[in-house]
């Protein structure tokens, strides 16, 4: 039978390949995979969850098993809004918050609420692939804006938004950027807050890494400067449990409030509220702030054991940007071989990778590719850099 499917998720597309390969890597048990993002299991903290779920049950069973409403469970809700304070956004209210099924269905539900086809919309270039597929699902024009060391290029971001006053919103991610692993400097933060203010596009900042930094400080949140001009993302994913999927948009703005709201409610009448409520409960009964200590510092152990490995092991014309957190590395190899050579022959060789190709707008055949150490073993984690340091050489010498 050949049913007539709609021209919205043109799939198998480039991006859409490379997701999939990269999960289906990833839960190989025979590949060595650097190429997803799994947080390390040590930032799940099961006992206390498992505490939490029954307290939830005992004294709240029946509305954790019932249907509940759109926006999220209230006391989750409060939480995250009084942790802004941390990002320097005073006065978020419970109200202003709505929990998603991970930062992932907020970006859906971003496109969905604000684009038609042919509007235009700002990113980072490269950026988090899984963005770049959610926002061509609503067939938007896709404008990249290159970013270096220091965060987005603010030349280049004042001529793309001097040339596209009308795109509809700038997505960025501060810090960590995915697939980078670069945070922008108070420097750039000032210039792109004075870049937006004024004009009507709207600012989508995404946080998932921002509280694994482990040296340096943080920049705060656009929202401190921008109000309801920045709608910011953020989850528990990479800090207590992706599996629970819950994540949230910040949505100062009444009417975008209303609007995301009507879609969610098409989409999934609500995030699941059972998880939502284990969540808050787990939240209220321990420290967070020390449960994410203990993630931080495993994360730069691995971080700096990855670094050395890759000093020793790849070849000289290897750069790579070290990090102060996050979950990733990102490389470039030197002249003559792509990304994308090393990563299909690293797969021979049981090696996953992930190539920068997938994470640009329009560049292919790219020289850069991101790798993932925040859930490998030290001993895999040298095996694997060894093995693309031979591979590496064998394409080099070809
Ligand atoms: C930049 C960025 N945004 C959003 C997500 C989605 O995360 P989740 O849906 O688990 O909250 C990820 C996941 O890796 C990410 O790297």
């Amino acid at each position: 039978m050949q049913f007539k499917l709609s021209q919205r998720i043109l799939k198998p597309d480039f991006q859409g390949e490379f997701t999939a390969s990269i999960l289906a890597a990833a839960a190989s048990p025979d590949i060595i995979s650097f190429a997803g993002g799994l947080p390390n299991p040590v930032s799940f903290p099961i006992p206390e969850m498992e505490a939490a779920t029954q307290k939830v049950l005992e004294t709240n069973g029946v509305i954790a098993l019932q249907y509940s409403s759109t926006a999220g469970w209230p006391a989750l809700r409060r939480w995250i809004a009084k942790r802004y304070e941390t990002m320097g956004v005073y006065g978020v209210e419970a109200d202003d918050i709505i929990v998603t099924n991970g930062s992932q269905q907020a970006l859906a539900m971003i496109g969905a609420a604000m684009l038609d086809a042919g509007d235009k919309v700002l990113v980072e270039d490269p950026t988090y692939l899984v963005a770049l597929q959610s926002f061509h699902v609503f067939d938007p024009v896709v404008v990249p804006v290159a970013i270096n060391a220091d965060g987005i290029d603010c030349e280049k971001l004042a001529e793309a938004v001097k040339a596209n006053p009308d795109a509809k919103f700038m997505y960025v991610i501060p810090n960590f950027q995915n697939p980078t692993g670069l945070s922008y400097s108070q420097e750039v933060h000032d210039k792109v807050v004075e870049i937006f203010k004024g004009t009507n596009i709207l600012l989508l900042e995404d946080n998932p890494y921002r509280e694994l930094r482990f040296a340096g400080t943080a920049t705060n949140s656009f929202g401190a400067e921008l109000g309801e001009q920045c709608c910011m993302l953020g989850t528990f994913s990479k800090i207590v449990t992706p599996g629970m999927r819950i994540g949230w948009i910040c949505v100062r703005n009444r009417e975008l409030r209303a609007k995301l709201l009507g879609y969610k409610a098409t989409a999934d009448l609500h995030t699941n509220i059972f998880s939502q409520m284990v969540l808050a409960q787990y939240l209220a009964d321990n420290d967070v702030d020390a449960h994410i200590e203990k993630t931080k510092a495993l994360y730069k152990q691995k971080a700096e054991w990855m670094m050395a490995c890759m000093r020793k092991y790849l070849p000289a014309g290897v750069t790579f940007t070290p990090t102060e957190g996050g979950m990733f590395l990102w490389a470039t190899l030197p002249e003559g071989i792509t990304a994308v050579e090393l990563y299909r022959k690293g797969l021979e060789k049981g090696v996953a990778i992930c190539p920068g190709d997938p994470f640009y707008e329009t560049e292919r055949n790219v020289r850069t590719f991101r790798i993932n150490y925040s859930n490998s073993s030290d001993e895999v984690i040298e095996k694997g850099i060894r093995i693309l340091g031979e591979v590496c050489e064998e394409l080099l010498n070809q």
